[in-house]
């Protein structure tokens, strides 16, 4: 058995130490907002935080994270209106969503570190995928969130 923090809960799962945490989250505990894209750490949507840090999932393994405080989407928040989730609201950022609760995670953690991030520090923290070309709407929330 391994102790998982998750969203301020503590669950005991039935485990290989080598499972991906993305894995655990969904299959295990039934937490599905965090998404599978490509299982390869290239795309992002898989995204968590973990102590904060966005940390993409597929390949975490599960015994890494032991103990620690994990985040998911559906923990950034009770009711999804977190200051990134309501500027993506209001920027109407999401089109299909896939990737968007990654994206969410990603930036979140952007900014806990980096407040007020110029272009080049989104580019540089923000390297999650979206097929459907979010990009600029992403990019315009974040400057909005950084400027209230
Ligand atoms: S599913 Fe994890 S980075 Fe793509
Ligand atoms: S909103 Fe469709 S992949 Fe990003």
């Amino acid at each position: 058995m391994i102790n998982l923090s998750i969203n301020g809960q503590t669950h005991a799962v039935d485990a290989d130490g080598d499972m991906p945490l993305l894995w655990v989250l969904r299959d295990k505990i039934g937490l599905t907002g965090t998404k599978f894209g490509c299982g390869i750490a290239q795309c992002g949507a898989c995204t968590v935080q973990i102590n904060g840090v966005a940390v993409r999932s597929c390949v975490t393994p599960v015994s890494a994270v032991a103990d620690q405080p994990i985040t998911t989407i559906e923990g950034l928040s009770p009711n999804g209106d977190s200051k990134v989730q309501a500027a993506w609201v209001a920027h109407q950022v999401p089109q299909c969503g896939y990737c968007q609760s990654g994206m969410i995670m990603a930036v979140d953690a952007l900014l806990k570190t980096t407040p007020k991030p110029t272009d080049a520090q989104i580019d540089a923290a923000i390297t999650n995928i979206c097929r459907c070309g979010t990009y600029a709407r992403v990019r315009d929330a974040i400057h909005d969130i950084a400027q209230a």
